[in-house]
Order: C-alpha cells, then sequence, then structure tokens
C-alpha cells in the first residue's frame, strides 16, 4: 500500500503546477474504490459474515479501544506530528470491505421512493445558511467580501441545490435518534450540525472557485465564475478566505474528532485535483483510477461531513452508527459524481448552468467513455491523448453514445446509491432516514 503526505504532495504538485506538464507524480493514491460485481470484473465488497458486531467488527473493536475498553488494543503513546500520513487508501479500503446489504430495507430498483420531501424536512436550516455564511465571510476588502459570499447571495441559480447541506442536517437527525439524546443535547447537537452543514457548503464552495480558475471554466451555476467576475488574484484569495473562515467555525465546534475527519476531506479534495492533473495514459484508461479520483474530489467531503453529523450527536468515531454515516456519504459522493459525469454527456447548457461535454474537452475520461472502450477500442487512442485533435470529443462521443457506455454508467451509479441505501438502512426508521433514501431516488434521476 502506497501511502504519502500532504507536505510531499505538494511538493510535488507545484512544479507540475508552475509547468503545466506532469511533472513529479501522485503515485501514492493508489486505492481501489468500491464497483459492482459483473460490470468491473472485480469483487466490489467483501461480506463478514455473522451478525452486526463480526460486519463492523474491525471498526468497533477500535472504537472499544478508544472508550478504553478491556478487549480493545490500548494505543501505543506516538509522538506527536505535525503532518500525519494520509489515510485515504485505508479509508477507502475499509468502506469497501464493509457490507451493510444485510440491513437493505428499501429497494432502488423494485420500491416507490419515500412520500418524504428531503429539502422541506430541513428547510428551515437550510433558509438559514445564506446569512449565517455571509456573515462569516464578511472582509474589511470589498471585493473579497463579493466574490467569498458570491454563492451564497440572493437567487437560487447561484444557491444551487446545496445538496451537502442538507446531507449533514438529516444525517445528523438520523442519527441522534440512535443516540438517545435528552432534550438540551438534542438542541445542542442540532445547533452543531447546522454550523456543519455552513462549514461544509463553505468548503465545497471553495473548491469549486478553485476548481473554475484550473479549469478556466467561464460559468458555473448559470452565472460567471469567481474569476471571470472578479479576477484570478480574487477568486483564489476569496477561495482562502472561505477556507480559513470554514477552518476558524470548524474549531469553534470544540470537537477535535469533527476537525480531524473535515480535515482528511480537505487533503483528499485536493489529492483528487491532483490526480486529474497528473494522470499517465494508463490511469486514464483506468475505471479504478476514476472511482479513486470521483471519491477524492466528490464522495470524501461528503463522507467525512456526514461521519461528522454522526459524531457531533454523540457517536464514538468507529461506532457502528458514524460508519454507517461515513459509507453513506461515500456511496452517495460515487452516485451523485458518476451521474455527474453522464450528464455531461446527456444534459444540456441549460439544464446543467455549464456547458455540455466539458470533461472531454478538459481531456478527462469518465465512466460512459471507459465503458464505452469494452465495444470501441478505438476510444483508447482518443482517451490516451485526451481528446486533443481536432475532431476528438466529437468522434468520442458518437462512439459513447453507439455503446452501452451510458447504460452502464448508470448501472454503475445505480450500485452505488443502493449501497448508500443499506448504509441508512442500518440506522434507525425516521422520516430524515426516509428523507435520505428519497435523495438517493433523486440523484439517480437528476437532470442538473
Ligand atoms: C469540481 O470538479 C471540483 C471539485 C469537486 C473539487 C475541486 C478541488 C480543488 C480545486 C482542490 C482545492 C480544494 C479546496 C478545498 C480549496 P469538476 O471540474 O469535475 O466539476 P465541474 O464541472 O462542476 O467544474
Ligand atoms: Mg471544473
Amino acid at each position: 500500500m502506497a501511502v504519502f503526505s500532504s507536505a510531499a504532495m505538494l511538493v510535488a504538485l507545484l512544479p507540475a503546477l508552475a509547468a503545466g506538464a506532469a511533472g513529479a507524480r501522485c503515485g501514492a493514491v493508489r486505492m481501489m474504490v468500491g464497483m459492482p460485481d459483473g460490470l468491473s470484473g472485480k469483487v466490489a465488497s467483501t461480506k463478514r459474515g455473522g451478525g452486526m458486531a463480526s460486519r463492523f467488527g474491525a471498526r468497533a473493536a477500535t472504537a472499544a479501544a478508544e472508550r478504553g475498553g478491556s478487549g480493545g488494543r490500548r494505543r501505543a503513546a506516538a509522538p506527536p506530528s505535525v503532518v500525519s500520513e494520509s489515510t485515504t487508501f485505508s479509508t477507502v479500503s475499509d468502506l469497501n470491505q464493509l457490507s451493510l446489504s444485510d440491513f437493505r430495507c428499501h429497494s432502488l430498483a423494485t420500491d416507490d421512493a419515500p412520500d418524504v420531501d428531503p429539502f422541506a424536512l430541513v428547510a428551515d436550516e437550510i433558509a438559514l445558511l445564506n446569512d449565517d455564511v455571509c456573515t462569516q465571510v464578511g472582509a474589511e476588502d470589498e471585493v473579497l467580501t463579493a466574490s467569498a459570499q458570491h454563492f451564497f447571495g440572493t437567487g437560487n441559480t447561484r444557491a444551487g441545490k446545496r445538496v451537502r447541506p442538507v446531507l449533514v442536517c438529516l444525517m445528523g437527525r438520523a442519527t441522534a435518534l440512535a443516540a438517545k439524546l435528552d432534550e438540551p443535547q438534542q438542541q445542542h447537537a442540532e445547533a452543531q450540525n447546522r454550523r456543519l452543514a455552513a462549514i461544509t457548503e463553505m468548503i465545497h464552495t471553495a473548491s469549486l472557485v478553485h476548481d473554475d480558475v484550473l479549469d478556466a471554466a467561464d460559468t458555473r451555476r448559470g452565472g460567471s465564475a469567481v474569476h471571470r467576475l472578479y479576477s484570478t488574484k480574487a477568486a483564489v484569495l476569496s477561495g482562502d478566505f472561505l477556507l480559513a473562515r470554514a477552518s476558524v467555525a470548524l474549531a469553534r465546534l470544540e470537537m477535535p474528532s469533527v476537525t480531524q475527519e473535515m480535515a482528511k476531506s480537505l487533503e483528499a479534495l485536493v489529492q483528487g485535483e491532483i490526480m486529474q492533473l497528473q494522470s499517465s495514459a494508463d490511469e486514464r484508461l483506468s475505471l479504478e483510477y476514476y472511482l479513486t479520483k470521483s471519491y477524492c474530489k466528490t464522495a470524501s467531503l461528503m463522507a467525512f461531513s456526514c461521519k461528522s453529523a454522526a459524531l457531533l450527536t454523540g457517536h464514538l468515531r468507529e461506532s457502528e452508527v458514524a460508519v454507517a454515516a461515513e459509507k453513506f456519504g461515500y456511496h452517495f459522493g460515487l452516485a451523485f459524481q458518476v451521474i455527474d459525469d453522464l450528464l455531461d454527456f446527456t444534459g444540456t447548457s441549460d439544464t446543467l448552468g455549464k456547458p455540455g461535454l466539458q470533461d472531454m474537452a478538459l481531456g478527462l475520461s469518465t465512466a460512459p467513455v471507459l465503458y464505452g472502450i469494452d465495444e470501441h477500442p478505438e476510444l483508447k487512442t482518443l482517451v490516451a491523448r485526451k481528446f486533443g485533435e481536432d475532431g476528438d470529443v466529437q468522434r468520442a462521443c458518437e462512439l459513447v453514445l453507439d455503446s452501452r457506455g451510458l447504460e452502464r454508467t448508470k448501472e454503475l451509479a445505480t450500485f452505488h446509491a443502493q449501497a448508500a441505501v443499506d448504509a441508512c438502512c442500518s440506522l434507525p426508521e425516521s422520516e430524515e432516514r426516509d428523507g435520505l433514501i428519497q435523495l438517493c431516488h433523486v440523484v439517480l434521476s437528476r437532470s442538473s
């Protein structure tokens, strides 16, 4: 298993960014992300037999150790380190090995979506989010304030769907039920989770502002990208500023375990971006590499924030509830990203709020292309040269549409959405749990 440190990663990134070339590799990121059996030829998840205890076994044992239980392994005192090694690989591997399919209480294929509106359930919390964030990212400098507040102003187009905050609020309530909190504790946990929802959206927004600089994108959510509206410097600084204020808010939660989990999501976001910037032809042809990158770029923030929501309701880091919350976010995030990549082929600028077929224009190979290769090997050449010659994007599009690429991509997303549902099913029954399950239907049917 390869590991790498954040410091090494940044050192590796700088020359490559400067030169715009492959440079030093982020080769350490080699993890396997779950794929449905039969689609990848690889075993997605290894079921551990027996009851709850054995399915959650290894993690539960660690939780016992943290609680100081007699059955657990006590941690040897380690010297404090400023930058610890990345745990991304082992996190993903653990999540893949854990199957919660025995808990299945809902089938996305055969059951109707629960009759509940997840957005309405947490509408009050989400309504406060814009004002809350605008207050937190007010600065002396006018441009910095305006650019940092850009996606938190009025108007639905700019706000986006607020999927991450909705996930956090629903997961917070769903996991609170499993914690049996008294009224004051419950209110405290809800308030903490509202803050976490805002923090998560600030991090996400910062990453989008920076991403649009890296991708030289003109538009975002149907309007101008921040760097086009202001300047590249303003966009870089406003993303940094959002992150800085999110970090202050995180520290104010006074929950070191949540700070640590959320910090890991920041690292993963950067890792994902590096994987995208620096890929070899072989890596661009690999579904495993694509899914790993998708975990880093999209699913990690959802996984760590869902897990943090459970921590804020009093669950231990390695508890079954916290692990189920993380697993929900992980699979939900992968389904979300895979559908995003499908929509890049099927959506229009109007529905997406950004131009279609952007991925290939940026040289990226996503699931539809990778599956298309099985029927049209010619796609390999186009992937290898990053669709860089005149007509490559158009030709690749034709070949994908003439293959089962889109259909198999939908199957891949469905596999992950169902795994997310199964993780939810291990939580106590509640309206919020139904809301999360409903979101899994939404993620598969969304058109924007
Ligand atoms: C969108 O991807 C980009 C992300 C989800 C993550 C971007 C991460 C960074 C720029 C690393 C820096 C991180 C922080 C926290 C500042 P996309 O380009 O595939 O999607 P798009 O079509 O919506 O642009
Ligand atoms: Mg982009």
